[in-house]
């Protein structure tokens, strides 16, 4: 038995804060921002829609599309690095908001790679049958962390939540390999520096173009298939032209790219999981495909998964 997604949800805030808004807040252009990263626009959470707030919504629709009851989740694991506070765990409150009160629930942070460590922990437990239903969340309100002053960092940003139910399907189906990395080297690079996040944003591209492209590589090899079997690309939104590194890596069309970043901006942890969601409700995954997803992020980190749908 392998573990495979049962059900997928996601939500973004209703505020929208486009390149132009951001024209009048820091010295940069729409012009800058779009040919450098390809975002138009990006979500903006209100003081009173926190992180968990995001995570349970995303959560909820994950759960129904799943056909999953509160009572039968036996995990909450959820990625993010903007958590409402240090403890309890955004898991743990969205395990009382929810009622799955049978549930073990923990938090993980690995930054953009965060979605793709939440899936494969789930992917464990799953397959060694200790759990069978497990909902995994990546949401963000990086809004929080993002200094509105910087032009470096303020513009690539954005709130949102995704989340995905995993339990067991048949071998041929579902998670077929991953590859999960980390090079705490790259700290200085990327990390949050007092209230806000520092980014070195010339290396981060580098050593993003070169991971994401490997890792979705190295995903499917390790199935013995090679880049012509692959059906669709879900790689993290953070910069349209590290996303056309990956695609162009694996040879992949355009249209057979998940692309929301210019409507939604770098989610982080949630950007994987909502474009998953997005692409299953708009109907762009066809059963049988198989999928790559791949992600980098803070630490540094990565992960890419192949999966058959
Ligand atoms: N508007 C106008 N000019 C700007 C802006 C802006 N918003 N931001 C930076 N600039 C300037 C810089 O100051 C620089 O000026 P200088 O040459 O006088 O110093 C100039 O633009 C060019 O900067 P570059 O670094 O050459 O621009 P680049 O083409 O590398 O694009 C970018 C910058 C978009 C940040 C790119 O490097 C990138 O996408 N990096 C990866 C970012 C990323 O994905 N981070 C993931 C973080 S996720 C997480 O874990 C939270």
């Amino acid at each position: 038995m392998n573990a495979g997604i049962l059900g997928t949800g996601h939500y973004v805030p209703e505020r929208v804060l486009t390149n132009k808004d951001l024209e009048k807040m820091v010295d940069t252009s729409d012009e800058w921002i779009q040919t450098r990263t390809g975002i138009v626009e990006r979500r903006i959470a209100p003081d009173d829609i926190d992180t968990s707030d995001m995570a349970y919504y995303a959560a909820v629709q994950a759960m129904e599309e799943a056909e999953v009851k509160s009572e039968d989740i036996d995990m909450i694991l959820v990625a993010t690095v903007t958590p409402d506070m240090g403890f309890p765990s955004v898991a743990c409150q969205i395990q009382e908001r929810l009622g799955a009160f049978n549930a073990s629930a923990m938090d993980l942070s690995a930054a953009c790679a965060g979605f793709m460590y939440g899936m494969v922990t789930a992917k464990q437990f799953i397959e060694s049958q200790t759990y069978k239903n497990i909902l995994v969340v990546g949401v963000e309100k990086l809004s929080k962390i993002t200094n509105w002053e910087d032009r470096n960092t303020s513009v690539l940003f954005g709130d949102g939540a995704g989340a995905a139910v995993l339990g067991p399907v048949s071998k041929d189906r579902g998670i077929l390999s991953f590859e999960l990395g980390a090079d705490g080297t790259g700290i200085p690079h990327l990390h949050q520096d007092g209230d806000y996040i520092y980014m070195n944003g010339r290396e981060v591209f580098k050593f993003a173009v070169r991971q994401m492209g490997e890792s979705a590589l190295n995903v499917v090899e390790k199935i013995n298939l090679t880049k012509d079997d692959v059906d669709y690309l879900i790689p993290h939104q953070a910069n349209i032209r590290i996303m056309e590194a990956a695609r162009e890596k694996l040879d992949i069309p355009v249209e057979k790219m998940s692309k929301s970043v210019h409507k939604y901006g770098n989610t982080s942890a949630a950007s994987i999981a909502i474009a998953l969601s997005e692409d299953v409700k708009e109907g762009k995954i066809k059963k049988d495909e198989l999928i790559v997803l791949v992600g980098f992020g803070g630490g540094l980190t990565w992960g890419a998964v192949a999966l058959r749908w």
